[in-house]
């Protein structure tokens, strides 16, 4: 069977974390990176859209491809032998270019929207045609309006040679992603908060099995532990040096535990100074999944030698903490940690990398995993390492 996915708006990101996610639940699929938007995936094993969907921070829509055609005029009826044959029918349509040119079938998306209508119409049934503003139809429009439950999204993959069809099986559950970023009791805007999806999205980059005990030195209010737990790692240690983050990690967990209905009661949460870290946990650690302190926040006017300072300092913030990683973890361990890239300066980080090097972990991300929001001066490059066996 082949599937589609959506890819969120980072792409190398989204599809790293579709190989991670592949290879730790092993669903043997064989993917095509088909354009920046959209990457089909072949298995045959058994696979649940509407499950999987929960898994991914970087995934936006996955769906069953159903058919390909070399002319738009056939689209309608592989669409319509999707959709339901009976009540009221909601669909709507979503051109995504896979390598060809979008814009012949863009232009056309509203007629075949159209004749759709009219022959659900012409069979008998009442229909509502769901469009937007936007080129797309989001998640969010797609849940609300039903899509999903009593009628469909169809899906126009234009290729070089002809469009494949497919139609929509999960979008991204992004009432529960808010929750997860805003619902939390303890959010610490100053510290800067990781976002959720790129939490897991992290956490996914693990690729270990779900007993690992996983820890994250940085802890500040909890998400990577939240999401690592959401994820199924039950053996999840987090530590900090701040009292106040160990208080808010504290509440957030209790709030996951009685609002989310997640068991909390094997994480471990300590105040720990990362250059002590070998006196805080035991030197069993399978893999650390962590963002440190980034720096202060930044208004992106900083001039070239306050940004080398504060490159500098972290540096060495984070060659300690290296040092202290390779202590508390076995062999083969994996480590996934954010590092900044302030006002868009770049920096070699040869203190980190030396320790790195010293400590015996190799790099394994492809180097280009970059997550950037528009207007931030701060944008995280996240790296994946693996400890020498
Ligand atoms: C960018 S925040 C981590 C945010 C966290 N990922 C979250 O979403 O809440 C960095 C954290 O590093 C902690 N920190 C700074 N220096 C530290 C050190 N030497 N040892 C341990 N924690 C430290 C700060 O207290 C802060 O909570």
């Amino acid at each position: 069977m082949t599937y589609f996915f959506v890819l969120g708006n980072n792409t190398e990101l989204s599809r790293a974390e579709l190989d991670a996610v592949n290879n730790r639940e092993g669903w043997g699929f064989t993917f095509q990176h088909i354009s920046e938007s959209i990457s089909f995936g072949d298995t045959s094993k058994d696979f649940k859209p509407t499950e999987a969907i929960n898994l991914f921070g970087g995934i936006i829509k996955i769906g069953r491809i159903l058919e390909s055609v070399s002319t738009i005029e056939d689209i309608p009826s592989v669409a319509l032998e999707e959709l339901p044959q009976e009540g009221k029918v909601f669909f709507g349509l979503s051109t995504y270019a896979a390598g060809g040119e979008i814009k012949s079938v863009q232009k056309k998306e509203k007629n075949i929207g159209m004749s759709i209508k009219k022959a659900l119409k012409e069979a008998g049934l009442s229909a509502r045609y769901v469009t937007s503003k936007e080129d797309v139809l989001s998640s969010v429009v797609v849940e609300t309006n039903k899509l999903l439950t009593k009628g469909g999204e169809v899906v126009m993959c234009v290729l070089k040679d002809g469009v494949t069809i497919g139609i929509t099986e999960a979008v991204q559950p992004f009432e529960k992603f808010g929750e997860r970023d805003y619902g939390r009791p303890a959010r610490d805007s100053f510290s800067g908060m990781l976002p959720p999806k790129l939490a897991l999205m992290m956490v996914n980059f693990l690729q270990l099995p779900k007993e690992a005990v996983v820890l994250d030195p940085f802890c500040g209010s909890g998400t990577i532990l939240q999401e690592s737990l959401l994820v199924g790692y039950t053996n999840c240690i987090g530590t900090d040096i701040s009292d106040k983050a160990i208080k808010d990690t504290h509440a957030n967990l209790e709030w996951l535990k009685e609002d989310v209905n997640v068991e909390t009661k094997t994480v471990q949460v300590k105040k720990c100074d990362v250059k002590n870290l070998d006196d805080c946990v035991e030197k069993n650690i399978q893999g650390i999944v962590t963002e440190p302190f980034l720096g202060p926040p930044l208004r992106g006017k900083e001039s070239t030698d306050f940004i080398r300072n504060i490159y500098n300092d972290l540096d060495k913030l984070y060659a300690v903490s290296v040092q202290q990683f390779s202590k508390v973890c076995t062999k083969e361990a994996r480590l996934v940690i954010v590092v900044p890239l302030l006002n868009e300066q770049k920096f070699e980080w040869p203190g980190f990398f030396s320790e790195i090097e010293s400590a015996g972990f190799k790099r394994t991300d492809t180097g280009s995993l970059v997550y950037a929001r528009e207007g931030q001066h701060i944008k995280r490059i996240i790296m994946v390492f693996q400890k020498n066996a």
